[in-house]
């Protein structure tokens, strides 16, 4: 049976954001596909996991050491997120645009996750697992855009989840979302709609392909 892990850490509420809307847009086709499948969901921003503290490096298993009170708790809440990523045959992740980069919910979420020997390094048993990135703006950093050199989402992601983490990581993301609700930049509406049309549809082809683990097990 497959599972899907989905993470959504969007601060607006479903209705508003746009990358919760394309994330349940892949979901949606993901459960069609895997009808006997299970989704486990994480919404960061209704539920943000600790931040990595002292305590969270004291509680690595490699330290060998017994453990406060503290340690334990930073260890079990390490161990659950780790053992959601392992059981994944299929990861989302919804990742909108904060000052240049990623919300510090999921930042943390990703300080918690990457333990060497684990989810990094050889052994990994997340090695390949298919990931999809929907990553929202309110403006563009495309290839070839003034701001081209300011976006540290796709660039931070590809290098931790793609190349640290080994997970097949593919982005989608939407263009333009302060078109609808600036009117400094409201003659961006049309670019807007077909980003999100475009990030739609690259859901829902990706959602029927996102099978990873899961093809072998059907
Ligand atoms: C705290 C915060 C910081 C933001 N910083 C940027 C930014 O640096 N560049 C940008 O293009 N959009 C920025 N935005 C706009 C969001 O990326 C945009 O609204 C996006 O659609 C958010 O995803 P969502 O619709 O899923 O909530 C910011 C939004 C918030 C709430």
């Amino acid at each position: 049976m497959a599972t899907l892990l989905h993470i959504d850490s969007s601060v607006s509420p479903h209705g508003a954001s746009v990358s919760r809307f394309v994330t349940e847009t892949f979901r949606k086709v993901w459960e069609e596909q895997h009808p006997d499948g299970t989704v486990v969901y994480r919404d960061l921003a209704a539920c943000p996991v600790p931040h990595f503290t002292a305590d969270s490096c004291a509680a690595e298993p490699t330290h060998g050491r017994s453990h406060t009170p503290e340690q334990s708790f930073a260890a079990t809440i390490r161990r659950r997120l780790i053992e959601e990523l392992e059981d994944a045959d299929a990861i989302l992740i919804g990742a909108p645009m904060h000052n240049y980069t990623i919300p510090s919910t999921l930042k943390a979420w990703i300080d918690n996750v990457v333990l060497f020997g684990r989810t990094v390094g050889e052994g990994s048993m997340i090695t390949g697992t298919p990931t999809t990135v929907v990553t929202s703006r309110g403006l563009s950093y495309a290839p070839g855009t003034p701001d081209e050199g300011h976006e540290y989402v796709q660039n931070y992601l590809d290098v931790i989840l793609g190349h640290a983490m080994r997970l097949d990581v593919g982005f989608i993301v939407p263009e333009f979302t302060y078109a609808p609700h600036d009117p400094a930049v409201a003659a961006l509406l049309p670019l807007f709609e077909w980003s999100r049309d475009r990030a739609t549809k690259e859901a829902e082809a990706r959602a029927k392909t996102a099978g990873g683990r899961s093809t072998a097990d059907a």
